[in-house]
């Protein structure tokens, strides 16, 4: 991997407040981008920014994509758009209403897509985006298949777009379990217990950590022969 191809780069975070879009807005900014930030609170943007030694902050909710296209209007050129964003409620079907299953779509579909297309005329055709996808795609778990719809798909729009909008690059990284602020929604109390038996369970004998996916991201989006990839990081998770 050639970090040094990320030096002098705009790269939007979509996300980067926050677990693996904050690691993935770290990363870059070690690297010598130029970051900007994208979530839906000021106050976390400040923090997050604090946190990274500097970046662009702009507030936006993939559930009012209309608005994505003000927001990328006002940016410089972009190299790289990253998409991490996204909150995880398990609801079984039965549990689910309308009204859930259309903000799921809003957030994981329409959301993404709608931050592409809003980016398309700022984008160097040199550049490169990355979706997130997750484990769900492949592992099943009870109460989660209407996330697990949505991040195959993600997995599928990332392989089409990556033709559709060549030649800038299109891939998605999928994450297994990573210790994040989104496991705490997760696992609640259990938490602890729930990352302790799902690491002794794994080929890598730990879950992840937001650096492992944002290394992972790194590659994609330096990586000028890589298109339509999914890359799974998930410590073998897919495996066991
Ligand atoms: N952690 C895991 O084990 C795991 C596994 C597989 C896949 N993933 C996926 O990886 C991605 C990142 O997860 P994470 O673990 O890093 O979660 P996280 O720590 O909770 O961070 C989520 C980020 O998304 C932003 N966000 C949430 N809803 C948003 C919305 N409607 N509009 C704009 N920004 C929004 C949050 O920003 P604000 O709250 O500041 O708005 C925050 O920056 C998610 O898509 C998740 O599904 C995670």
């Amino acid at each position: 991997m050639n970090d040094a191809m990320l030096k002098g780069r705009h790269v939007v975070v979509v996300g980067g407040t926050s677990g693996i879009g904050l690691a993935v807005a770290r990363y870059v900014a070690r690297a010598g981008a130029e970051v900007t930030i994208v979530g839906r609170d000021a106050e976390r943007l400040r923090h997050a920014a604090e946190e990274i030694g500097g970046a662009r902050q702009c507030v936006g909710d993939l559930h009012q994509s209309e608005a994505f296209g003000r927001l990328f209007g006002s940016l410089p050129e972009i190299d790289h758009v990253v998409v991490t964003a996204g909150t995880a409620s398990l609801k079984t079907l039965r549990e689910s209403t309308a009204e859930d299953l259309r903000a799921a779509v809003e957030e994981r579909l329409v959301g993404p897509l709608s931050v592409v297309r809003a980016a398309l005329d700022r984008l160097r055709p040199t550049g490169s985006i990355v979706l997130t996808s997750g484990l769900l795609a492949e592992r099943p778990t009870h109460r989660g298949a209407i996330l697990a719809g949505a991040v195959a798909a993600i997995e599928a729009i990332a392989r089409s777009l990556a033709l559709e909008l060549a030649p800038i690059r299109v891939n998605a990284v999928s994450p297994g379990l990573v210790d994040t602020p989104l496991l705490d929604g997760f696992f609640g109390d259990a938490k602890h217990e729930a990352l302790a038996s799902a690491a002794a369970s794994l080929p890598t004998g730990r879950i992840g950590r937001p650096d492992d996916i944002a290394q992972a991201v790194g590659l994609l989006l330096t990586g000028g022969f890589i298109t339509g990839e999914v890359l799974h990081v998930d410590g073998g998770g897919r495996l066991v």
